[in-house]
């Protein structure tokens, strides 16, 4: 069992008060209900035909008889939290054993080892771009730039880290500065990890939906994913009026099924699942419509909802929802070994979650596997080709 204070101090940087309100999340879930959604492939080929704009698109024919046109992404610009940030945060927020794996030392990752930035880097043929705090104008970015800061989120969160925008803010003064050419914004993926922080830090402030939510809190907590998602497609937009024509926006993974909020290392809380399938069912339909009014560009959803149930329930990873990182591993000061408790598990290659919220190197690989379809679709078409 995990430490439950250290769980919550894992999720944001959390205030007491917002930590009572995920105690009061956490308890909500209800034992035994289980990932049935995890089963099987089905899902995610449906998901796959939605996510390709709709209407218009139609037309497009995955796998048959279509001209590819051969994109290869030449930089990577990613923007984003966690699931994405390979070193913007400042060295304090991790330490050891995180980057035990890879590079064998803490750098900056969120993870015992490489996440969906490196494997989005590596599908390329290319390094890790370099994250943003990381340069000076003169050092390379020859693999795009990594603005992605752990805690972030479309707006301002617990964690005083950039928001997307701000983020966005900092690709553009480099475009200014010419560091970044267009011919850059042009030729390359755009990825964008927006993983709930948002929520995260709504429900630490609204303590009342969780404990005894009525109507009222529902509507508002709705609204409230509706303005995200709102924020999240402003900021889409951007991208494709800087020149960006190629663009991968994660969905919202399933939130119940992370340690930190599961009811047991094998049962999911899948009412906190109600935030993902929301927000992902209104994202998808405001990136079809990005797509059908931005011809030159290209937005594709890396469904980390679909993909994180499906490789949680292959039984690989065993139990599924346990962190291998256990004990009080999170503490004002950041991630790591912050007092004895703290445990590393046996076997990382079993486990698909390193601490309580972001997932493993092993838990990336394997994600990755699933979603690579997905990235393949956009280096193989786009609306130039096709038009
Ligand atoms: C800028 O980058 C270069 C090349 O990596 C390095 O030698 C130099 O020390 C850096 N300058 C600063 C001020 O960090
Ligand atoms: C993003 O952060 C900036 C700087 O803190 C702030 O001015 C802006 O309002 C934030 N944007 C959003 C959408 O929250
Ligand atoms: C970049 O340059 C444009 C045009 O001069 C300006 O409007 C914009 O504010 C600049 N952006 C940043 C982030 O400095
Ligand atoms: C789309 O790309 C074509 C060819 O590069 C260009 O002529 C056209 O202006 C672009 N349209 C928009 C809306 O940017
Ligand atoms: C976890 O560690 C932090 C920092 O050492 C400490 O403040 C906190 O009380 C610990 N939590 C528990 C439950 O031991």
């Amino acid at each position: 069992m995990h430490n439950l204070t250290a769980a919550l101090a894992a999720v944001a940087t959390l205030t007491p008060n917002s930590a009572a309100a995920n105690f009061a999340f956490r308890r909500k879930g209800r034992k035994g209900e289980g990932n049935e959604r995890a089963k099987g492939r089905g899902k995610m080929v449906d998901q796959q035909k939605g996510e390709d704009g709709g209407g218009e698109r139609k037309r497009w024919q995955w796998g048959g008889g279509v001209q590819a046109d051969g994109f290869q992404a030449t930089k990577l610009f990613v923007f984003g939290d966690s699931y994405a940030d390979t070193g913007n945060r400042e060295s304090t927020a991790i330490s050891w054993p995180y980057g035990i794996t890879t590079p064998g030392y803490p750098d900056g990752r969120f993870s015992d080892g490489l996440i969906l930035t490196d494997f989005v880097a590596e599908f390329y043929g290319m390094d890790t771009p370099v994250a943003y705090t990381k340069i000076n104008k003169t050092s390379d970015t020859r693999y795009g730039v990594n603005f992605a800061y752990g805690g972030a989120g479309v707006f301002d969160t617990l964690t005083p880290v950039p928001n997307i925008t701000t983020q966005i803010d900092f690709l553009e003064e480099l475009v200014n500065e010419s560091v970044i050419s267009t011919t850059d914004l042009e030729s390359s993926l755009f990825l964008i990890s927006c993983v709930g922080n948002d929520y995260l830090t709504y429900l630490a402030t609204q303590p009342e939906i969780l404990l005894n939510p009525d109507l009222q809190d529902l509507i508002n907590a709705l609204e409230e994913i509706s303005r995200v998602v709102d924020q999240i497609a402003v900021n889409l937009k951007r991208l494709i009026d800087l020149g960006a024509m190629k663009i991968a926006v994660t969905s919202l993974q399933t939130l119940g099924c992370l340690p930190v909020f599961a009811s047991s290392p094998s049962n999911c809380n899948n009412i906190l699942d109600v935030f993902p399938i929301v927000h992902n069912v209104l994202l998808r339909e405001k990136v079809a419509n990005l797509n059908n009014e931005n011809s030159n560009s290209t937005i594709i959803i890396l469904d980390l909802f679909t993909t994180f149930r499906i490789v949680l329930g292959t039984g690989t990873f065993d139990p599924p929802y346990q962190a291998c990182l256990r004990g009080n591993c999170t503490a004002a000061y950041g991630y790591g070994y912050t007092d004895q408790s703290c445990i590393l598990c046996d076997d990382r290659n079993s486990a698909f979650f390193w601490d309580v919220v972001h997932p493993t190197e092993a838990g990336w690989r394997a994600a990755f596997e699933v979603l690579k379809p997905t990235l393949e679709q956009i280096t193989s078409f786009t609306m130039k080709s096709i038009i």
